[in-house]
């Protein structure tokens, strides 16, 4: 079972969206395990993004995402992290999927309202960066065998 960082970015949280992106991770079946209104520092912003620190884009990514609060999850399922990322959909929103988030709720690749990890590995990364130990919850859902055969 994969565990995978989501992040409602600041302009979701500015416009309203942080509920319609909540639920439709919690609507697909995944186990919500970490979830946190945070003002993240600049220094965390650059730790997460590090590897696009030599992108031309890279100053102005760092002002967004401290820009304002953003609404931290960890989302924990069977193949959870690409899946996430189809739900989020493309990072140009005008090239994302409707039926996406990306697709469905935004216009531009610096204002895409969410972030999804790109692998298992990276999504224990950033639950480990953005999470502290004791704000991870393991729980068993009630809809659990409702959802596997
Ligand atoms: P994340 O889930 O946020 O990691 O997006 P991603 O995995 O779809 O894309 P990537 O990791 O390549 O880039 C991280 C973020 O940097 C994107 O989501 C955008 O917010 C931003 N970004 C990427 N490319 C550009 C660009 O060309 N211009 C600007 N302004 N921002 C960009
Ligand atoms: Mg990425």
């Amino acid at each position: 079972v994969e565990q995978t960082y989501i992040m409602v970015k600041p302009d979701g949280v500015q416009r309203g969206l942080v509920g319609e992106i909540i639920s439709r991770f919690e609507k697909k079946g995944f186990k919500l395990t970490g979830l946190k209104l945070f003002q993240c520092p600049k220094e965390l912003a650059e730790e997460h993004y590090k590897d696009l620190q030599s992108k031309p884009f890279f100053p102005k990514l760092i002002q967004y995402i401290t820009s304002g609060p953003v609404v931290c999850m960890a989302w924990e399922g069977v193949g959870a992290v690409a899946s996430a990322r189809k739900l989020i959909g493309a990072t140009n929103p005008l090239q994302a999927e409707p039926g996406t988030i990306r697709g469905d709720l935004a216009v531009q690749t610096g204002r895409n309202v969410v972030h999804g990890s790109d692998s298992p590995e990276n999504g224990k990364r950033e639950i480990g960066l953005w999470f502290k130990e004791g704000e991870i919850c393991d729980w068993i859902p009630v809809q659990e065998p409702w959802l596997r055969e």
